[in-house]
């Protein structure tokens, strides 16, 4: 693995050594007993869309590590200038980073990052366009494992919310399917689901309403309603949207007693999700944002290891 784009070909060994290794970093994760396993390596993060978990969470993550952090900012960058993005990397390159963070409205621009950059570097998608959110998909599964157990395959699974515009659930579905996740259910109006002949989602199925999609369900997986979307009219309304697909108490109780939630957030709260749901005791939010710490160290940790070693 020299670098992170997705989670498409990590074997389900790989997969899992990930998951093992952030679990171990759990400690230092949460700011305990300091480690420097990247001391003396620069981490960049070059983020062209707005964050708040992944970026600070990767900038803990190297920090947690020993490494050196560069938060580059790209609204007073010279990309305003018309500098290419890889003429950007090369020029931090140059500067002694060796490892770079990449979140990027368009599809493909970390891939094209890690093309352009020198053999020992590594690229991590911090998320890209609707393809891909590898370290988000790795945190949801290592905070499922942490509820439900390694066996994935008793599990039913339901994804639910803006499926059409979500990196996240393509990176789930993909993690979901190498863990041997044999139920997974996707839930959304018709607007908002994936293309059918989508790779990355085969053998789910399609429910035909929330209440459909939760009945005896493990997991609950929430989407966040891309409301930036919302002038293409994909939705009537939020209240409409709320009514028919935002998960409330009572809907919740048709899924397993022990059902999880998660959400990636950021959260739309009273649109996609009701408060009492999100601070509820069957959330585990704010647990996936303390897992997204220690993934993000395993990740950096062996993108490193497989550069210099
Ligand atoms: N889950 C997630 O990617 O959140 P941010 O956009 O705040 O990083």
């Amino acid at each position: 693995m020299r670098h992170l784009l997705h989670l498409h070909d990590l074997s389900r060994n790989a997969l899992e050594n990930l998951l093992d290794a952030a679990q171990a970093l759990r400690p230092q994760a949460l700011g305990r007993n300091a480690k420097a396993s990247l001391h003396g390596v620069t981490v960049a993060n070059l983020f062209f869309e707005p964050s708040t978990r992944t970026r600070t969470s990767f900038q803990l993550a190297a920090q947690r590590l020993g490494a050196d952090v560069i938060n580059f900012e790209a609204e007073s960058s010279s990309t305003r200038k018309g500098e290419t993005l890889v003429d950007t990397l090369r020029n931090i390159e140059a500067m002694g980073a060796s490892l770079f963070v990449v979140r990027h409205t368009h599809s493909s621009v970390p891939a094209a990052l890690a093309a352009a950059a020198a053999a020992g570097s590594g690229v991590v998608s911090a998320g890209d366009g609707r393809h891909s959110h590898p370290t988000q998909g790795l945190l949801d599964m290592l905070t499922i494992r942490q509820h439900k157990g390694e066996d994935f395959s008793r599990l039913s699974v339901a994804i639910v919310g803006d499926i059409r515009h979500s990196r996240v659930a393509r990176s789930d579905a993909q993690a979901l399917r190498t863990l041997g996740l044999r139920d997974l259910r996707l839930a959304a109006p018709d607007t908002l689901l994936p293309d059918a002949d989508e790779a990355c989602f085969a053998g789910a199925t399609v429910a035909s309403s929330l209440d459909a999609a939760l009945q005896n369900c493990d997991v609950v997986m929430m989407l966040r309603l891309q409301r930036e979307r919302m002038d293409e009219g994909l939705v009537s309304s939020l209240e409409e949207y709320y009514r028919d697909w935002g998960l409330s108490p009572e809907r919740l109780a048709q899924a397993k007693p022990d059902a999880i939630v998660l959400h990636p957030g950021p959260m739309n709260r009273g649109v996609e999700i009701a408060d009492a749901v999100a601070d509820g005791p069957q959330s585990v939010i704010l647990e996936q944002v303390s897992n997204g710490v220690a993934v993000r160290m395993a990740v950096l940790e062996a993108l490193h290891r497989n550069h210099s070693g």
